[in-house]
């Protein structure tokens, strides 16, 4: 028999650290769209666990595959080769049209090997001096938790209180080019930018943008690094956000949706000489390119393609947003998205987010607010018509209200 709700929450709150604040709802089962909670209610998952479960929660080939590689092998360290790294570097790299891979778990784990990565090669390849190198990067940036990330943070609850931190680091407005121009140096290695803000709040930069940051980076020899944690792998309605833009990055940052929710999987992508910079024993993770970890990932990108799901998140994310678009609604400021990567921005006098998404909550969708007065909409990309009709009746009942 499974505890109260109250149980799991009060003990979660006695025991844990309390760097979380989530909607009282404990949840024990997850399939496709919808999430259950120990209650037996069903929830349509708007939140798809920061992006991470695409391709819908336990896929059941994705499953299968963790199922079947966990029997045989799960860990060899990368003092040995194993039969599963190879294929995965195979796959990724058709899929994406990378020269080079290097496998990490987390997130954040991928942000800090592509920081170490073009630090190198700004060494080594360009020949800035050592201990000089400068990376450009953007304000109100989310590229994870670690000491090196949260410095360059502009998040005051990100980074207040953690520091001393790594100096090398310039930031930028998002969006704004003469704004790079002006920043890049001779010791610049790399613009590391997000193509949409994720946890920003869904801000998409202005149509160009990227054109321009890629013509940029490429007549001063600075690597473009485009972290495609949250955008990449469906979400945007393309494989990679960078598509919508028709440029290349230098190297790309792949996570979460990576193993579909299943394991940590993250990787490092490069289409130049950044990876090639990496001799033995200079970097490295137990766990990174495990062949439970590639198993899994193989499958999370095979189902991606083979069932449509990027087609789908750009066709079923243009409905979303047309709907969102279309209710009336005082509360709302604005709507904004591209694929189902969706945010309805509040009128500061609204109330908080939080508020509705708690409505949304008792309405059967599970949403999250983001910097107050944003609610973000990312359903797993095999969210159907029916499903999306649904989803906007309860989003529009809901911001009617005005918890102001
Ligand atoms: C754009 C982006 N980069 C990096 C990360 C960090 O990933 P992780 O939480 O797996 O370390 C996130 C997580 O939300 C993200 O959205």
């Amino acid at each position: 028999m499974s505890a109260p709700v109250n149980d799991f929450i009060a003990t979660e709150a006695r025991l844990g650290a309390h760097n979380y604040k989530p909607l009282d709802v404990v949840l024990s089962r997850g399939e496709g769209v919808f999430v259950w909670d120990t209650n037996g209610n069903r929830y349509l998952d708007c939140l798809s666990a920061y992006s991470a479960v695409n391709q819908g929660h336990c896929h059941p080939k994705i499953m299968a595959a963790m199922v079947e590689q966990a029997g045989k092998l799960t860990l060899t360290s990368r003092a040995f080769h194993n039969d599963q790294l190879a294929h995965f570097y195979e796959e990724i790299a058709a899929l994406t049209g990378s020269h080079k891979v290097l496998p990490m778990n987390s997130g954040a784990e991928a942000v800090e090997s592509a920081i170490k990565s073009v630090r190198k090669w700004g060494y080594e390849v360009k020949g800035v001096p050592n201990g000089q190198a400068e990376i450009i990067v953007c304000a109100e940036n989310f590229h994870g938790r670690t000491l090196g990330i949260v410095g360059f943070s502009t998040d005051p609850a990100a980074r207040d209180h953690f520091g001393p931190f790594a100096p090398g680091f310039t930031i930028i407005p998002f969006g704004d080019i003469r704004a790079l121009e002006a920043a890049i140096t001779p010791r610049t290695v790399a613009f590391l930018v997000e193509p949409i803000q994720g946890e920003a709040g869904v801000i998409i930069p202005p149509a160009g943008y990227f054109a321009e940051v890629r013509q940029l980076c490429t007549a001063h020899n600075v690597m473009l690094i485009l972290d495609e944690i949250q955008t990449g792998l469906g979400r945007t309605g393309k494989l990679l956000a960078e598509q919508h833009d028709g440029i290349e990055a230098d190297v790309t940052l792949l996570g979460k949706a990576l193993s579909g929710g299943f394991y940590p999987v993250s990787a490092v992508l490069s289409n130049s000489d950044v990876l090639g910079t990496l001799k033995p024993g200079q970097h490295g993770s137990t766990f990174g390119g495990n062949p439970l970890a590639c198993a899994v990932a193989r499958a999370a990108l095979r189902v991606l393609v083979e069932e449509g799901m990027i087609e789908n998140a750009a066709v079923q994310g243009a409905r979303f947003l047309e709907g969102l678009r279309s209710i009336r609604a005082n509360t709302i400021r604005e709507v904004r998205g591209r694929g189902l990567m969706l945010a309805i921005e509040l009128h500061p006098e609204a109330g908080a987010a939080r508020r509705y998404c708690e409505v949304l909550q008792a309405r059967g969708i599970l949403a999250k607010d983001t910097h107050d007065h944003t609610i973000r909409i990312a359903p797993p990309l095999v969210i159907t018509p029916e499903q999306v009709d649904w989803a906007l009746e309860q989003i529009a009942a809901t911001v009617v209200q005005d918890f102001s």
